[in-house]
């Protein structure tokens, strides 16, 4: 009933407000075709995602969790013909639909996609230069969102925008007994509560969390701006 209410909710509200948009469509369609998970951001979610980059005046982004690449589309969109998006993907397969997904999307030339572990593929980032980045979407792994945060940190610009999917889990995040390493979520709660721990204790960050509901039930996004370095 509740569920069914908010994803009612959230349609009620992409019918309004998003244009119908076929090219969004086929990438979602896409990536179940190709068996990937069905755990993408919602159309809503996304064009928020759009809208803060605009509003940042993003000409840089990073992503972490690439999946099909919808996320990265809706980011991207955001972008002037100058800008550039690199998105991180732990799996070959997903990243290889992700890419036809960015050619469709005809956004492909704004993007590289970077295959690899994301603890792998952020010291390279670093290690060429890449960034500082304007926006950093953080929606990888959540066992490893300690390290992904510390990281952006390295990769961000006094004004960077570290945005973070997936911060409130359906309240996971209050049980404390899942910072045991035994407690049966693979570490994902743990991953986010420490998260909080490094936002709270940083202090070249400030940051807040929205808890969300809607068509991917109760969760929320963190957003951090950092503030010096
Ligand atoms: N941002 C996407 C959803 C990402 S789902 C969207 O909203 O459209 C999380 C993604 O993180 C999955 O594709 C998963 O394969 C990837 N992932 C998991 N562990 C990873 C790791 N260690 N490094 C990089 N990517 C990882
Ligand atoms: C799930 C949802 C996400 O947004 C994500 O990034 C990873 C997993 C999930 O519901 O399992
Ligand atoms: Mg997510």
């Amino acid at each position: 009933m509740t569920q069914d209410l908010w994803t009612s909710v959230d349609g009620y509200i992409s019918e309004r407000l998003l244009a119908s948009d076929p090219v969004l469509d086929e990438a979602l369609a896409a990536a179940d075709a190709a068996g990937l998970p069905p755990i993408a951001i919602t159309p809503n979610q996304g064009k928020l995602l759009e809208l803060l980059a605009r509003i940042h005046k993003a000409e840089s982004i990073l992503e972490l969790g690439t999946l099909g690449g919808y996320s990265t589309i809706w980011l991207a969109r955001a972008l002037p013909e100058s800008g550039h998006l690199i998105t991180l993907e732990r799996d070959p397969r997903y990243a290889e639909v992700a890419s036809a997904n960015l050619s469709n999307a005809g956004v492909a030339d704004l993007v590289e996609v970077r295959v690899g572990p994301a603890l792998d593929t952020l010291p390279e980032l670093y290690e060429e230069g890449a960034g500082p980045f304007d926006l950093i979407f953080i929606d990888a792994d959540k066992q490893n969102y300690p390290g992904y945060l510390e990281w952006s940190l390295k990769l961000s610009r006094v004004g960077t925008l570290i945005i973070g999917d997936n911060v409130v889990r359906a309240g996971a995040i209050l049980d404390s007994d899942a910072d045991d390493p035994s407690f049966g979520d693979g570490g994902v709660a743990a991953g986010v509560r420490r998260f909080y721990e490094i936002l709270a204790a940083e202090p070249r960050m400030t940051a807040t969390a929205i808890q969300t509901v809607g068509a991917k039930g109760h969760d929320g996004f963190a957003v951090a701006l950092v503030t010096a370095l």
